[in-house]
């Protein structure tokens, strides 16, 4: 696997005739690649580089630029669990270690029915709704080990087959965030009070501050036992 299937071929031809220079159809065609076999080939890269006639150099050096492209195989659902500042100040690194439990996988890896991919990623751009990860680049917000399993066993059962397609499918799904979890955007003049991921944030900022102080008096009294 693969150059592009008889059918793609028709399509990459059509994507290539969209713009005035072959060159230009590079990332489409990488997007069509990867969305044929889940990750973009050596052999389709090489297909890519004569459609758009440019050197197979260019186009391994456009798609490994792209964190989006993999270049090996993966599980038909890649996690990007963010662990960059403000997730891991809020459980990022805890959600990683869960998920790497409870799917017997480490970073990187996959498991081995090929269902899951799990990726330690920075910043994923939803540092108010830490943590956060992501399903093939589907969104998930300030979600909690628990909720995340739920997500695991959803994947499974299909139940999230309509808005979490396999990995490599690109906009065939419309992504809505719920009104729950909108961040609140408003104009600075219309803002009285703290924003609404701030407030929405605080019960369990509040919770995660009770149980280190616990920790710290645990910590505390056992060394005091010691003594
Ligand atoms: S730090 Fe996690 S989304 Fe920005």
């Amino acid at each position: 696997m693969a150059r592009f299937t008889p059918e793609n071929l028709e399509l990459a031809h059509e994507i290539i005739s969209r713009y005035p220079r072959k060159k230009s159809a590079v990332i489409p065609m990488l997007h069509l690649a990867q969305e044929q076999d889940g990750y973009v080939t050596n052999d389709a890269m090489a297909h890519i580089a004569e459609l758009a006639e440019v050197t197979a150099a260019e186009v391994i050096g456009t798609c490994t630029f792209y964190e989006m492209f993999k270049t090996h195989p993966v599980g038909k659902y890649v996690i990007n669990v963010c662990t960059n500042i403000s997730c891991q100040l809020n459980g990022g690194e805890e959600l990683l270690e869960h998920l790497e439990e409870s799917l017997e996988i480490r970073s990187g890896g996959t498991t081995s029915d090929g269902m899951f991919t799990i990726e330690d990623y920075e910043c994923i751009a939803a540092c108010t709704e830490a943590p956060c990860l992501q399903v093939n680049y589907r969104y998930f917000h300030r979600i909690s080990n628990d909720e995340v399993d739920e997500v695991i066993a959803d994947i499974r059962t299909g139940k999230l087959a309509d808005t979490i397609p396999e990995h490599g499918v690109l906009q065939r799904v419309r992504q809505t965030i719920p009104a729950a979890k909108l961040a609140g955007v408003a104009p600075p003049e219309e803002v009285v009070d703290a924003p609404a991921w701030m407030v929405r944030n605080e019960p369990i900022l509040a919770a995660r501050a009770a149980a280190k102080a616990a920790e710290e008096a645990a910590a505390k009294a056992a060394e005091g036992n010691a003594d």
